[in-house]
């Protein structure tokens, strides 16, 4: 049976990337950003994940605006990091895939209505490499194997939160239905509110952010309720990728437990937000081994 082990959501931000090839990590501008990190460092040292799901939007490299699906899921066997046009070298090792555990999901989600476009190639851009050279810094190769799995942010119409959130939750459900024993992070990038460009290029709404950092983890279905409009008003245009938090949201059932949480601004344009929730369940029985073993080390 496969298990969500958790989720993280996190910024996927170019200008990371630049920071990284140029080793700057300790300049003023980069050390508490990058730092936020080491807490999810030593939580993937301790669940070991096999599989990362990585739910994230392409900007134009793999899909162009001629051809947009609304969801793609990745199904081969690797796949290569390219550049849409910010100058970020290629320094991502070439990422595995898991096409068996990509078709088990591509099944799941046509059985229950998702029509998704399937790719048994596909480039992946900042928003699926730079996450990942988050959680795993200076990897020769991944630890984990990897399925992408795109939602369309870019051209109007975008499904909705809710639509989303259920896609997560389909996702989930396979997982948990899968017949290996297997590991799975799910990983969701993108957010928070950010505009790139026209009049309100730079534009951040902190109190918005933070109102759906709280309540992504104990009430998600009152975000499921915003439209897309609202979001664009709310957290700009690009503000949008919080559909990525909502889709990854999804995959955990029952009640989360949240293990880290951050938010830094500005990163670029951008209000960087970070969040690592697992099963409450997973949680609960480590807090039970603890005190377990603090009961063991009581001298007698
Ligand atoms: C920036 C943010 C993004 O989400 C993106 O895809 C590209 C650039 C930025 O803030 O620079
Ligand atoms: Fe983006």
């Amino acid at each position: 049976m496969g298990t969500v082990v958790g989720t993280i959501m996190t910024a996927h931000v170019p200008a990371i990337g630049t920071a990284i090839a140029q080793g700057a990590q300790q300049e003023p501008y980069w050390k508490a950003f990058f730092e936020q990190y080491h807490r999810v460092h030593q939580w993937l040292d301790d669940v070991r994940p096999d599989v990362a799901i990585v739910l994230y939007n392409d900007h134009g490299l793999n899909f162009f605006l001629d051809k947009m699906p609304t969801f793609a899921v990745g199904a081969a066997p690797e796949y290569r990091y390219a550049d849409e046009g910010w100058g970020l070298p290629g320094m991502f090792p070439v990422f595995p895939g898991d096409p068996a555990l990509s078709w088990h999901l591509i099944e799941s989600l046509v059985a229950n209505d998702f029509d998704i476009t399937t790719c048994q190639e596909m480039l992946v851009d900042h928003a699926f490499a730079i996450p990942m050279a988050l959680m795993w810094p200076n990897v020769a190769a991944w630890p984990v194997r990897t399925v992408p799995i795109c939602i369309n942010t870019v051209q109007h119409p975008l499904p909705s939160a809710k639509r989303c959130f259920n896609l997560g939750r389909c996702v989930g459900r396979a997982v948990e239905a899968y017949a290996d024993d297997l590991k799975v992070v799910v990983i969701g990038t993108g957010g928070l509110s950010h505009q790139l460009d026209g009049t309100r290029a730079g534009f951040i709404n902190k109190p918005f952010d933070l109102m759906c950092m709280e309540k992504i983890v104990e009430e998600p279905e009152a975000l499921t309720h915003l439209t897309n409009v609202e979001l664009i008003e709310q957290a700009g245009s690009q503000g949008v990728e919080l559909l990525m938090w909502m889709a990854a949201r999804g995959t955990l059932g029952g009640q989360v437990a949240k293990v880290h949480g951050n938010y830094h601004i500005p990163i670029s344009n951008t209000a960087a937000g970070l969040l690592v929730l697992e099963n409450a369940s997973r949680a609960s029985a480590q807090s039970e081994d603890a005190a377990e073993l603090s009961r063991l080390s009581v001298p007698r």
